[in-house]
C-alpha cells in the first residue's frame, strides 16, 4: 500500500502545491472503514486557508487529480465528506501486496523483510526507557515505559532509524547515602550475597529508625532531624559519595550491582536490551561545568538559597522554576537531566530524542526543557516526552497495598500460573471430546485418526503470560490508565496477547499441514490474481497497510496503533478461514490461498515480534 500512496500522492501533490508545498505520502491516512476506500487525505486543515469547506475542497482537490490523469489505471479517486479518497483495484492489490511480501522468503528465518526500510539510512533517534530506581525491585508500573520504549526501539529499527536506547537509572540522590547508613548500622558488608527484597528491607527499616528517631527528638522539644542523627549521616554519605569516597562508593556499586541483576533477569524474561545503562550518576563530573556555564550565561538566580531558572511552558506561560542546585550545594534530579541533554546530543547529535516516562514527570520535563531552551540549544525542538497512564486493580488485594509495590515479577508469576490452567482445562476438554468421538467411531465400526492434543509446556505458558501482559499495555492508550484484571489480559478469546499468538499459531499449522504438492506450488510464483473473494482481498488490502501503520506507530509513539492493527489482520483472517476453504481440488487456488496464508504468518509474526510479543510454534 505504501507503493500506491507514493502514486497517489505524487498524481496530488500539483494540485496541492501552492497551499501545502511539503505535501507527501506521510500525509495519506489508512481510513477506518475500507468502503471509504484505501487511502485518504483530509482537507481539514488546508480548508481555512483555501477560503473554502473541507468537502468543497475534498470535491475541488478529487476533480484535478482526475482531470490531470496522473494517476495510474488503478487507483481511482473521490471526494467523501472532507476526505480525498483513493481506491486501489482488488487486482492490482493482490498482485502487488503478495509480492512485496512474499520475496526475501529465507531472510530472517522465513520471515523475510517486509515492510523494512534499509538499516540507519533515516537518523538518529535517541529513545530513553525503562529508567527504573536502584534498590526496588520493578514494579507492574515500570512495564509501560519498558514495553513502549522496546518496541519503539524495535519498529525504529526496522524503519531504518540508527536508534540508541538509553537506561536512565536512577542511580543518585540522597537516598543511598541512606542506604549506606543501613548497611553499616545493621552490620551488612559489600562482601555480602544480598537479593533486591533484602535491600528493600534495609532500606525499610533505616527509615522506620530515622522517623522514631525524628518522633522521639521532636517529643523532647527537639528538631525533627536531630543533629548528627539518621539523616544528618545519610546527607553526609552522598556528599562523600558525590566526591567519591572509597568506602561509599563500594557501597552505593554494591547496590546498584544487586539491582541490575534483578533488572536484568526480567528485561531478558521480556525480551528488553539497551545499547547504554547510563544512570544519573553517569552525568555527576558533568554537573559542576553545566552549573558553571548557566551561571556565566546569567541564567541562574537565587531562591531561598537555592539555585535555580525561571522558566515558562510551551505558551509562554509561567510555571515554576526550574532547581538546578539545592541550599546545601547538592544537585538535584533536573540538573542530571539538563546535563544528560546535552551530553547525549554530543554523543549522537540526534534528530529525535524521545523520553518515555510517567505523566507525572510532565512538569519536570517542562522545566528540564526549558532550560534547554533558554540556553540557546536549538535541538531542544527535536526532544519530546512521551507520558502514560498508571495502572489501576480491580482486585482489592492489589489495589490497597501501598505505593506502587505490585512487582513485575510478581503480575508474571501470577499470570502464567492463569495461563497454565486455562491451557490444561484446554487440553483436558480435548481429550474428552477426543474419547468420545474415538467411542462414537469405533461403535459403528469406524477409525478414526488420533487428535493432537496440546499439552502447555512452562516454556509456550512462559510466552503466552508474556505475550498476555505486553499486549495488554501496548495496546491500551498510552495517555489513560490501565485498568488492570487478569482474567482480561489472559483471555483466550478477546483482544489479546494470547488470541493473537494464537491466530499465529494456526497459520503455522495450516501451513504445516498442506500436501507437498500445494506447498511446493506455493513456493513458487506468486499468484496473488487467483485471489477475488472479498474476504481476500480485504485481507490483502489490510496486509498492505503494515508498513504505513508502523509509521503511523513511529509517528505518535502509540505502539496501540500496530496492536490494533494486528487485531484487524486476526479478524480478516478469521473471516477468509471461514468463508473460503484453503484446501480445494484447484490445486493452484489452494497455493494462492496458502500464498495468502503465508502471507498473514509473516506480518503477524513480524508484527507481534517488533511488540516484544513471542511466538510459540503450537499452543
Ligand atoms: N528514575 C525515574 C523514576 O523512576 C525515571 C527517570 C525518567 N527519566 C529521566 N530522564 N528523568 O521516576
Amino acid at each position: 500500500m505504501e507503493r500506491f500512496a507514493k502514486l497517489a500522492a505524487q498524481a496530488l501533490a500539483p494540485h496541492l502545491h501552492e497551499l501545502y508545498p511539503t505535501f507527501s505520502a506521510a500525509d495519506l491516512e489508512v481510513p477506518p472503514d475500507p468502503k471509504l476506500g484505501d487511502l485518504a487525505f483530509p482537507c481539514f486543515k488546508l480548508a481555512k486557508q483555501a477560503r473554502l469547506s473541507p468537502p468543497a475542497l475534498a470535491q475541488k482537490l478529487a476533480a484535478e487529480c482526475q482531470a490531470a490523469g496522473g494517476l495510474p489505471a488503478e487507483i481511482t479517486v473521490a471526494p467523501v465528506g472532507p476526505y480525498v479518497n483513493f481506491t486501489v483495484a482488488p487486482t492490482a492489490v493482490a498482485r502487488s501486496i503478495l509480492g512485496d511480501i512474499l520475496t526475501d522468503g529465507s531472510a530472517d528465518g522465513g520471515l523475510g523483510h517486509y515492510g523494512r526500510v534499509t538499516p540507519e539510512t533515516r537518523g538518529t533517534w535517541v529513545l530513553e526507557f525503562g529508567s527504573p530506581n536502584v534498590a526496588k525491585p520493578l514494579n507492574i508500573y515500570h512495564l509501560r515505559s519498558t514495553a513502549l520504549g522496546a518496541t519503539l526501539d524495535r519498529i525504529g529499527r526496522y524503519r531504518g532509524w540508527k536508534v540508541r536506547s538509553i537506561n536512565h537509572l536512577g542511580d543518585w540522590g540522597k537516598q543511598y547515602g541512606m542506604l549506606t547508613v543501613a548497611f553499616k548500622r545493621f552490620g551488612k558488608t559489600v562482601q555480602d550475597d544480598l537479593s533486591m527484597l533484602e535491600l528493600v528491607d534495609l532500606y525499610v527499616k533505616i527509615n522506620a529508625e530515622a522517623s522514631a528517631e525524628s518522633a522521639e527528638s521532636v517529643k523532647a522539644g527537639g528538631p525533627k532531624e536531630p543533629p548528627g542523627g539518621i539523616q544528618d549521616q545519610a546527607r553526609e554519605a552522598f556528599l562523600k559519595l558525590e566526591k567519591g569516597d572509597p568506602e561509599v562508593t563500594a557501597l552505593w556499586r554494591k547496590c546498584l550491582d544487586v539491582s541490575l541483576r534483578e533488572f536484568n533477569r526480567i528485561y531478558d524474561r521480556l525480551g528488553v536490551k539497551f545499547d547504554h545503562i547510563w544512570g544519573e550518576s553517569y552525568y555527576q563530573s558533568q554537573l559542576a561545568p553545566l552549573l558553571a556555564d548557566l551561571r556565566k550565561r546569567n541564567l541562574l538566580v537565587e531562591s531561598e538559597g537555592a539555585w535555580v531558572v525561571p522558566v515558562t511552558d510551551e505558551k509562554g506561560r509561567e510555571i515554576p522554576p526550574c532547581i538546578l542546585e539545592k541550599s546545601d550545594g547538592a544537585t538535584i534530579y533536573a540538573t542530571r537531566d539538563v546535563a544528560a541533554a546535552i551530553y547525549r546530543y554530543q554523543q549522537f547529535k540526534f534528530d529525535r530524542m524521545t523520553y518515555i516516562v510517567g505523566g507525572e514527570q510532565k512538569l519536570h520535563f517542562q522545566q528540564v526543557f526549558a532550560v534547554l531552551r533558554k540556553m540557546g540549544l536549538p535541538w531542544i525542538d527535536r526532544c519530546e516526552h512521551v507520558p502514560y497512564g498508571l495502572y489501576r486493580f480491580k482486585d482489592a488485594k492489589m489495589s490497597t497495598r501501598k505505593g506502587n509495590f505490585v512487582t513485575l515479577e510478581e503480575v508474571l508469576e501470577l499470570a502464567k500460573q492463569r495461563v497454565t490452567e486455562l491451557m490444561s482445562a484446554r487440553a483436558e476438554t480435548s481429550r474428552a471430546e477426543a474419547a468420545t468421538a474415538q467411542a462414537e467411531a469405533s461403535a459403528s465400526g469406524r477409525t478414526l485418526e488420533p487428535r493432537e492434543i496440546f499439552e502447555p509446556t512452562p516454556a509456550v505458558t512462559e510466552a503466552v503470560a508474556v505475550g498476555a501482559l505486553v499486549f495488554y499495555d501496548l495496546h491500551s492508550d498510552p495517555s489513560r490508565d490501565i485498568e488492570f484484571d487478569l482474567d482480561r489480559v489472559v483471555d483466550f478469546e478477546g483482544e489479546t496477547g494470547p488470541y493473537l499468538q494464537y491466530a499465529h499459531t494456526r497459520c503455522v499449522s495450516m501451513l504445516r499441514k498442506a500436501p507437498t504438492e500445494v506447498t511446493a506450488l506455493m513456493r513458487g510464483p506468486v499468484m496473488g490474481a487467483r485471489l477475488v473473494a472479498p474476504q481476500e482481498i480485504a485481507l490483502l488490502k489490510l496486509l498492505g497497510q503494515f508498513p504505513m501503520q508502523l509509521e503511523r506507530t513511529l509517528a505518535n509513539a502509540k505502539a496501540s496503533h500496530l496492536a490494533h492493527y494486528l487485531i484487524d489482520v486476526t479478524q480478516a483472517f478469521g473471516s477468509f478461514y471461514r468463508e473460503c476453504r484453503v484446501l480445494t481440488e484447484d490445486r493452484e487456488l489452494s497455493a494462492a490461498r496458502l500464498q495468502l496464508v503465508e502471507g498473514t504468518r509473516r506480518v503477524m509474526a513480524r508484527g507481534l515480534s517488533l511488540l516484544g510479543i513471542p511466538l510459540p510454534e503450537r499452543m
